[in-house]
């Protein structure tokens, strides 16, 4: 059965995790939907993993499209949410829905897009024309040289407030789903409470309603140092299926993240 938004409040509205992992292939989309995992997220970390780059500023608009309808391919009854990129969504609304259709035709559900208050306007704009959005607060990528570096987010009184503030005006403008990502695992959780859509927590404490993490990550691929928030689950693991199905198991029962893995 094809997994839909509904699908995924429902879980959330029975007390029940959802797994959101990051897919950029026709083999891996069949794999990870195979394993249990509810959500495939075309993220535009493919700029990391697969192109080498130490930014996601670079990726295009057509590389997004072009690994949506692989992905698309690869899992026909799979949700795919695909990551808006760097300079795709920011100057206007019109904008943001000229670019998202796009990727709506290529075989997305949604579209991620990182941004607080700012993005409260596009949101509106995207959703009353019928294109769903997650969107993405906290340590947010594409502004990495504005935030000085990869770091956690929400770590003061004055931030954590705008953070709490964003979440919950992006909710009322329409956003379905809410990634935050590394931020205080307390500052999550009341997050979470104060809002009726479902977060997904990377670095960001078990309380939230869904974990995402980076294929690559979690399949203990990374170049150079670990983040803290990342498990590798194919350690212990025979094959990359169980891999995955530790890490969907894992989310769903509450062992993944630990402490040791949150701020
Ligand atoms: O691009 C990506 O992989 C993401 C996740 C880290 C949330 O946005």
């Amino acid at each position: 059965m094809r997994t839909t938004l509904a699908t995924l409040q429902k879980l959330v509205d029975n007390n029940e995790k959802f797994t959101v992992l990051t897919c950029y292939d026709a083999i891996f989309a069949g794999i990870l939907k195979n394993a249990g995992v509810d959500v495939l997220l075309v993220g535009d970390s493919l700029g990391n993993v697969l192109h080498g780059e130490s930014t996601t500023l670079s990726v295009t608009l057509d590389d997004m499209i072009y690994h949506t309808r692989c992905v698309a391919r690869g899992a026909d009854k799979a949700f795919i949410m695909t990551d808006m990129p760097f300079g795709s969504y920011q100057v206007s609304p019109e904008q943001a829905f000229e670019n998202a259709a796009r990727i709506i035709a290529a075989g997305a559900h949604m579209v991620k897009i990182e941004g607080g208050q700012i993005m409260v306007d596009t949101v509106q704009f995207l959703t009353q024309r019928g294109i769903p959005v997650c969107a993405h607060i906290g340590l947010t990528p594409q502004s990495v040289h504005q935030l000085g570096g990869y770091k956690l987010q929400g770590n003061s009184e004055e931030s954590a407030k705008q953070l709490l503030d964003d979440a919950k005006n992006l909710e009322k403008a329409g956003a379905s789903l809410l990634v935050m990502e590394v931020v205080p695992a307390k500052l999550a959780k009341k997050i979470t409470h104060a809002l009726t859509i479902p977060t997904i927590g990377i670095g960001a404490g078990v309380d939230c309603s869904a974990q995402v993490l980076v294929l690559h990550d979690m399949l203990g691929l990374y170049s150079g140092k670990k983040p803290r928030f990342v498990k590798d689950f194919m350690a212990g693991a025979n094959s990359i299926q169980e891999a995955v199905a530790n890490y969907v198991v894992a989310v769903k029962t509450g062992q993944f993240p630990g402490q040791e893995h949150e701020f």
